[in-house]
């Protein structure tokens, strides 16, 4: 088979294409030939050794493709069978063997790469919306670099909740985008950004900020909530932020800092099959739309990841075997 490699941590320079023996499938296990692979911000963190995992490494968590084999006790799924899956390290190649517990099965109605594009952001933008918040009709919410790939769903799934959505990206181009995908207001960042927020929300503030940029807006986001808002601080673009004062949280209103994960809210099957459900059904219905940023063949995985980090990038970037 043929891989992206990590041999060593550093910037996208590192990530060297590789030809490897082809994988078999064990016992609960499947082989699964892939049609397009996810490129996500997590993968820069492995490169970077922000997450830690043994090196050498084939990065990418996400792709979608065809069943090729099972092993021993797979009932879920069988060979032509077409799945996506979020969770999967060795993801960046022609062939990856996944446990048959992580696969979901896309419709006939999803194309893959549609499939692969929608499936992570997809399912955390649904469980920020739904879960670490439940947003309600009418409710003012911030949402940062909204016209990426997190971004564009976030904002299409708290429209449809009747949320009134401020958001911030850097640029006009991006704005458009972001209007587009239901975001009422746009603004850019900056020392001010919170009062803009407050100005807009006759002083009171928002109810959550969806927070993916991290180090440079944690600030911002902090100040920009109303009395016993919630922080939803889910990523890092821009860094990590350095530790808080739990004092802080008092200062700004009571106010609920949380930094939440997908694998925390697809922990059973059952509860993995009723988000991607969710996704895939509001897709087909036309309700949800993914915007393919990006399409690079595997050996490019570096460009790919090079303009994720250097903002060049809207929507979803695709890895093509
Ligand atoms: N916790 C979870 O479950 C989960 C799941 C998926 C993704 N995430 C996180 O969600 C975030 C967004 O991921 P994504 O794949 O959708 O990426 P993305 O939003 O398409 O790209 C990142 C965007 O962040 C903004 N940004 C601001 N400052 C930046 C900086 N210094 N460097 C790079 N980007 C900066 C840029 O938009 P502007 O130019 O408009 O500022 C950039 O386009 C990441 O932090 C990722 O780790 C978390």
């Amino acid at each position: 088979m043929h891989a992206v490699r990590i041999p060593r941590h550093g910037g996208p320079e590192v990530l060297e294409p590789v030809d490897l023996p082809d994988p078999e499938p064990g016992e609960g296990q499947v082989l699964v030939e892939l049609a397009a692979v996810g490129v996500n911000f997590i993968d820069t963190y492995f490169r970077e050794g922000i997450y830690p995992a043994p090196l050498p490494l084939v990065p990418g968590l996400e792709g979608a493709g065809t069943v090729r084999a099972v092993g021993p006790g797979v009932t879920t799924v069988a060979p032509g069978d077409r799945v996506a899956w979020t969770n999967v390290l060795g993801s960046y190649a022609t062939l990856v063997v996944a446990p048959a517990a992580e696969l979901v099965v896309v419709p006939d109605t999803i194309d893959l790469e549609t499939a692969t594009a929608v499936s992570l952001q997809g399912m955390t933008a649904h469980y920020l919306v739904h879960d670490t918040h439940p947003v309600a009709a009418g409710e003012d919410v911030l949402v940062h670099a909204a016209a990426g790939g997190m971004g564009l769903l976030l904002c299409q799934m708290l429209r449809a909740k009747g949320a009134r959505i401020i958001a911030t990206t850097s640029s006009e181009e991006k704005d458009a985008l972001a209007r587009e995908a239901g975001a009422h207001e746009t603004l850019r960042y900056g020392d001010d950004l919170a009062e803009r927020v407050r100005a807009l929300t006759d002083g009171g503030g928002v109810a959550v900020v969806y927070d993916g940029v991290g180090a440079s807006t944690f600030d911002a986001s902090l100040a920009s909530l109303r009395v016993r808002g919630v922080l939803a601080l889910y990523g890092a673009a821009s860094g990590p932020v350095p530790p808080v004062d739990p004092q802080r949280l008092n200062s700004a209103g009571s106010v609920y800092l949380t930094r939440p994960s997908l694998a925390w809210h697809v922990r059973t099957p059952s509860e993995l099959a009723a988000r991607a459900g969710a996704v895939f059904s509001a897709v087909a219905a036309g309700d949800l739309s993914v915007r393919i940023g990006g399409r690079y063949p595997l050996d490019a995985a570096a460009d790919a990841q090079r303009d994720l980090q250097s903002r060049r990038t809207t929507g979803k970037l695709l890895l093509l075997p």
